[in-house]
């Protein structure tokens, strides 16, 4: 996938006069449609003042993964990190909650409003090993769209 052509799509729903929730859901709508190794795409935010993710909107199979504390999985990482996490083989990792048996690969990339480190992007992969750094800066450049959703 060329993401240089999904980009204006992104501004395109980020601009749109619906709420937020229905942006980002229609951003995980866009990503998970085009991009063939995109199986799950979601969002995860801080839940209030506690120290725990709660799951936002998100395109795939259900996930009984509602609330992830910090520091737990692949996410709760993320939360604790600020910085990205690209997992080519779920197996590999010891700190991992599985969400499904198909995912073999998985990347999340955090979501910061004002400097603060208040959500993540997670995606999951049916495909061994799919994402490069071309992956990281597309997703980087949604997650900065997001934030100006949401400051
Ligand atoms: N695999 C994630 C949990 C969330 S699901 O992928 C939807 C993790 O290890 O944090």
């Amino acid at each position: 996938m060329n993401f240089e052509l999904l980009k204006p799509r992104v501004l395109e729903i980020v601009s749109k006069s619906i709420s937020v929730d229905e942006r980002l859901l229609n951003i995980c709508e866009l990503l998970e449609t085009n991009v063939d190794y995109y199986n799950w795409v979601g969002f995860y935010f801080k839940n209030g003042d506690k120290d725990e993710l709660k799951l936002g909107p998100y395109v795939g199979k259900p996930t009984d993964h509602v609330i992830i504390p910090f520091g737990k999985g692949i996410c709760g990482q993320v939360a604790v990190s600020n910085e990205n996490f690209v997992v080519p083989d779920v197996k590999a990792q010891d700190n991992y909650i599985a969400c499904s048996i198909t995912v073999k690969a998985e990347i999340v990339i955090p979501i910061f409003v004002n400097g603060k480190n208040i959500g993540q992007i997670d995606i999951d992969s049916n495909t061994p090993n799919p994402f490069t750094e071309a992956d990281e800066r597309f997703l980087e450049f949604v997650c900065t769209q997001v934030e100006k959703l949401l400051e």
